[in-house]
């Protein structure tokens, strides 16, 4: 075995035919000094060994054990079962040859057994070299990576959280889109908010606290009109972005009140955020008009912000996917295919934002991204999907901002009220940036299902 002290803490599990290999295989793991923790079951009343595996499965995944045995008839149903929690790789082993090559080939975190295959000395003699048999790494990195990989493709998990090995993990990085996982968008729209005096002391203010200690994400702001030429001055040489928070599509012309692409630019701002949920509320904006925009943005080099949001009354109705969905298709309606990568879209439902909003739950967020993304693939194509940034806002604090960064599919925050204040606008940042970073130790899918 292994030193005992690596792999101390076991989880070990079996339904009613493996009771007596499992219980075996515990008491030889105590002796051997190792921290066991039995899933059960205790008795020979018969269980469905899918609620055995799931829970020991369900712990691995969320790194409360490294290592893991469960124990049936054949080992078979119990490898199946724990194979469908994300993260997870399971191997039926019943041979000494096999226990090795899960883990140098598989960097498999269980092990399972069949009881009326493998008798008690072989019982013991599979989890002793299983348990001191590591990780390659090497070729098989490339190998396990792309197990990952086709679970993040099927079960939309970021499966960064299932890889122990840090050869893998890069090998999967790679294969991911790191930009999007790795460099969050963090921005705040200071809404109808700030006087000019007051715009310029917050950014200042920013800037300094950037400088001070940097951070692995992009930060924007969005101040109102009157203030977007003194932020930019400010801003310029920063790692600060700026954009206008909606904007007129033509260049020019008999609207009254509106600003056009060709004044943001001037401004120096790079970002326009268009179809906020308050300006479809309060003053008309359609599907139509935001496509418009996004067009007229993109023509004018500007990153447009597209926000997207069901309201109350749609949720109740469980309509939500739905509409955003059609949100999404509309705005992006005739937007070519190279242009995707250049858009931002923040997913903000209406019940969520302001005073009276009430706090999303994360897995509700990240089920809504998913959307989002699958929408943009399937018009685009998955890889063209994946380098989008969509980032959630509504209600957004620095208390909850940690629960947001943990959902592989938020790749950033899009804040009101909370970030009106630059301190704690830089704890928010700092929050996400922070969690985004300690994920891959502790695995991002066990969060996904920790949150929940
Ligand atoms: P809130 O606003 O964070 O104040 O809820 C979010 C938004 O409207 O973007």
């Amino acid at each position: 075995m292994n030193e005992a002290g690596q792999h101390s803490k076991i989880a070990i599990g079996c339904d009613h035919n493996g009771l007596e290999i499992k219980n075996l295989l515990r008491d030889h793991l105590i002796e051997r000094g190792c921290e066991v923790v039995d899933f059960g079951v205790h008795d020979n009343e018969p269980v469905d060994y899918p609620e055995i595996a799931g829970s020991v499965a369900e712990a691995v995944q969320k790194g409360t054990f490294n290592r893991a045995v469960l124990v049936c008839g054949t080992g078979a149903g119990m490898a199946i079962a724990a194979n469908k929690v994300p993260g997870v790789r399971a191997v039926c082993v019943h041979d000494p040859y096999t226990a090795e090559r899960a883990r140098a080939s598989n960097d498999a975190q269980i092990m399972t057994l069949g009881s009326q295959i493998v008798g008690s000395s072989l019982a013991i003699q599979l989890i002793d070299i299983w348990l001191a048999s590591e990780f390659q790494g090497g070729r098989s990195a490339p190998k396990v990576a792309k197990i990952c990989e086709l679970e993040r493709k099927y079960w939309n998990v970021a499966s960064v959280s299932g890889c122990t090995d840090r050869e893998t993990k890069s090998a999967l990085a790679a294969t991911l889109q790191p930009e999007r996982l790795l460099t969050p968008w963090l921005g705040t729209s200071w809404k109808m908010n700030k006087t000019r005096t007051e715009a310029r002391e917050y950014a200042q203010l920013l800037i300094e606290a950037m400088e001070a200690s940097p951070l692995p994400a992009t930060v924007f702001i969005l101040p109102p009109f009157t203030a977007l030429d003194s932020v930019c001055e400010i801003t310029r040489g920063a790692a600060l972005k700026v954009g206008a928070q909606n904007m007129h599509w033509a260049d020019d012309g008999p609207y009254t009140g509106e600003v056009s692409p060709l004044m943001i630019k001037e401004s120096g701002a790079e970002l326009v955020e268009l179809g906020h949920f308050e300006r479809r509320q309060e003053f008309g904006e359609t599907d139509s008009s935001v496509n418009r925009k996004v067009r007229s943005a993109l023509e004018h080099g500007l990153r447009p912000l597209i926000c997207v949001g069901e309201t109350d009354v749609q949720q109740a109705y469980s309509v939500a996917e739905e509409v955003v969905a059609c949100q999404v298709k509309i705005a992006l309606h005739d937007v070519g295919t190279d242009r995707i990568p250049d858009i931002l879209i923040a997913y903000e439902p209406g019940w969520a934002i302001g005073e009276k909003g009430t706090e999303a739950n994360p897995v509700h967020v990240n089920a809504m991204h998913l959307r989002i993304r699958e929408v943009i693939g399937y018009q685009y194509g998955q890889s063209i999907a994946e380098k989008v940034h969509i980032l959630y806002g509504g209600s957004v604090t620095s208390t909850n901002a940690a629960a947001f960064a943990c959902q592989p599919e938020v790749d950033g925050l899009f804040v009101g009220r909370a970030a009106w204040e630059v301190g704690s606008f830089v704890d928010i940042i700092r929050t996400f940036c922070a969690t985004r970073s300690e994920l891959p130790a502790s695995p991002l899918a066990g969060n996904l299902i920790g949150v929940a």
